[in-house]
């Protein structure tokens, strides 16, 4: 399968993506579901929310979009204005190990680069070596254990960035 797809697109998500967002969500198989839900429940409001608070800038959301105006995968960084974002990542199941992962993980990275962000964090399954494979390709690291579906079955990674503030600052034009 190639990983090149010039139909798709990745751009940043803001509140006119609601009903899109929405549909992704529901869209989403039980396997995609089993590793990834990013709300405790996935209704119009939270979506909108989500993407409220990404046009407020205290998220970064980005959306992987088909010609047809559906959005296939999702990538976040919640909490920028909190101490330390934590990043979440999901794609349509149709579209897995095609190298979207990847492309929407080094934007995000990119992203908390540029913000001189110290730390992201996530959560990952134990058994979900596919993200933790990608994750590990973009800086993050093991740095303790969590619970999301049974107790402790879950990895807390984090990507300590070396870009300080500063280093934005000088090398702004
Ligand atoms: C996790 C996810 C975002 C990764 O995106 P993706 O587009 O499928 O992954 P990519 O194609 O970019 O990269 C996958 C990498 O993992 C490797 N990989 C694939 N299956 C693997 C497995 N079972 N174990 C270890 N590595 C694996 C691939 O070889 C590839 O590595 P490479 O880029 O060095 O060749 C996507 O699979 C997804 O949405 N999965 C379901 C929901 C989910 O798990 N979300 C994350 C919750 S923490």
């Amino acid at each position: 399968m190639t990983k090149k797809d010039s139909s798709r697109s990745i751009r940043p998500l803001g509140a006119q993506d609601a009903e899109a967002l929405f549909a992704f969500y529901q869209a989403l198989s039980d396997d995609v579901v089993y590793f990834y839900r990013p709300f405790r429940e996935v209704t119009t409001s939270v979506i909108r929310e989500h993407l409220k608070q990404a046009d407020e800038g205290d998220v970064y959301a980005l959306g992987l979009g088909a010609e047809d105006g559906r959005v296939m995968g999702h990538a976040f960084l919640n909490g920028l204005r909190g101490g330390s974002p934590s990043f979440g990542i999901g794609l349509h199941q149709s579209i897995l190990d095609r190298g979207w992962g990847s492309r929407l993980t080094a934007a995000v990275v990119q992203h908390a680069d540029e913000l001189a962000i110290a730390r992201v964090e996530l959560s990952v399954m134990k058994e979900n070596t596919r993200a933790q494979a990608v994750y590990r390709k973009f800086g993050f690291s093991v740095c303790g254990e969590t619970s999301f579906r049974g107790e402790n079955d879950s990895w807390v990674m984090e990507r300590r960035s070396t870009r300080t503030y500063t280093d934005v600052k000088e090398s702004e034009p």
